[in-house]
């Protein structure tokens, strides 16, 4: 034989296990279970979409949400900052081209947030009138919960409304209309959107301090009168220090109190962090160690992520008569909000789906949950 073809021959033999193991260990986002399907029976599973998924313009993204999801969140479209232009004048442009694609693609939409004390319009940050900072509360509610009524299936009322120790933020909304605005969001919202689920929302709020001061938010609305339904746990957690604990206390303690619970902002940060939660106006400096795995997240860590997520969703399984949606801060890891927040420009893998829109071992390890 041609000592060429001998070569080429042997090549193909030595190479054949490499091949099957790469094809078998890879295999295409497509030819996957799915989130969704998997989960079906026991809560909705969401992903927060940019505004360039929502334009359709994030070619990685589309078939992972097409694929995966049966519920989305809007990242920032719909937050005040960006439907109020000034005083009294929307542009809703972005937020309906959100409604749109949800309803093309079957996504139940949670919308976020009325009322948050961050991404505010900046004349609205300014106004020191109780009077008509109470008009500009109460109209962006109606205007905004309005336009969308009988088109989402939940709204985030309220964000982030407590400090750590659970005493109330100070806010404009508190220190301008005094407790009573978590009551008046609430009824202005029922109002304007009667079939919506109305939810609290904040981070580490299923630490003990912050949980009772959620709990004592829950028990003043129903209290007056008002409907809330449900509390959501956004999720902000750090690999290797998921509070499993505590989240379970949580989860129980909320349904105590006759409301849902829904996991609204799910994300693992696997870089160096000083602090925990998600308060979006701290930064860190970044240094040296700040960004180190620019080129791949290491095997042991990509195991912890998968372990993480796996306790999670066991959690959320055993649990899952209490818990209506879990939705991810993101489609995949290159959309993440956490490559530039604490700080800028870092490579992070928070998520299921690699940059490529590739299923990570974490993907698996959640899908596996249901064999369990
Ligand atoms: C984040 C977005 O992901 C970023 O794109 C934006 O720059 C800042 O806000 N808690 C929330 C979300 O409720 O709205 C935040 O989203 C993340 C923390």
């Amino acid at each position: 034989m041609n000592k060429k073809v001998e070569k080429a021959i042997w090549l193909c033999f030595a190479c054949m296990p490499l091949l099957m193991a790469c094809s078998s260990s890879k295999p295409a986002a497509h030819a996957t279970s799915s989130l969704k399907e998997v989960f079906q029976d026991d809560f909705l599973i969401g992903a927060a979409l940019s505004w360039t998924q929502i334009a359709e313009k994030d070619a990685v993204a589309i078939p992972v949400i097409r694929q995966q999801f049966n519920a989305a969140t809007p990242e920032n479209v719909m937050k005040a900052e960006k439907l109020v232009t000034s005083w009294g004048n929307y542009d809703f442009t972005q937020a309906d081209r959100f409604i749109d694609y949800a309803k093309k693609n079957n996504l139940a939409v949670n919308a976020h947030t009325l009322i948050w004390h961050s991404q505010m319009p900046a004349f609205a940050k300014r106004i020191q009138n109780v009077d008509s900072f109470r008009t500009f509360f109460s109209e962006h509610i109606k205007k905004v919960a309005g336009r969308y009524s009988g088109k989402v299936q939940s709204w985030d009322v309220v964000n982030e409304a407590l400090n750590e120790d659970g005493s109330l933020r100070q806010s404009p909304f508190l220190n301008l209309l005094g407790e009573q605005y978590l009551i008046d969001a609430f009824q202005l919202a029922n109002a304007a959107s009667p079939q919506t689920d109305l939810y609290y929302n904040d981070y580490n709020n299923e630490q003990p301090r912050k949980r009772a001061g959620c709990i004592a938010i829950v028990k003043m609305i129903q209290q007056a009168g008002g409907k809330i339904d449900g509390v959501g746990i956004q999720g902000h957690w750090h690999l290797g220090k998921v509070p499993f604990k505590e989240i379970e206390e949580s989860i129980l303690a909320y349904a105590a109190l006759g409301v849902k619970v829904a996991i609204t902002e799910l994300d693992i940060e696997v870089l160096p962090r000083n602090f925990t939660g998600a308060e979006v106006s701290q930064r860190m400096k970044a240094d040296a160690n700040s960004n180190p795995y620019v080129s791949g997240l290491p095997e042991n860590l990509q195991q912890q992520l998968a372990d993480d997520y796996s306790r999670l969703f066991q959690l959320f399984v055993k649990h899952k008569d209490k818990i209506s949606r879990v939705t991810f801060w993101g489609v995949h890891d290159g959309q993440s909000w956490l490559n530039n927040w604490p700080v800028p420009g870092r490579t992070n893998y928070p998520l299921l789906f690699d940059r490529k829109g590739q299923p990570k071992p974490a993907f698996y390890s959640v899908i596996a949950t249901k064999k369990k």
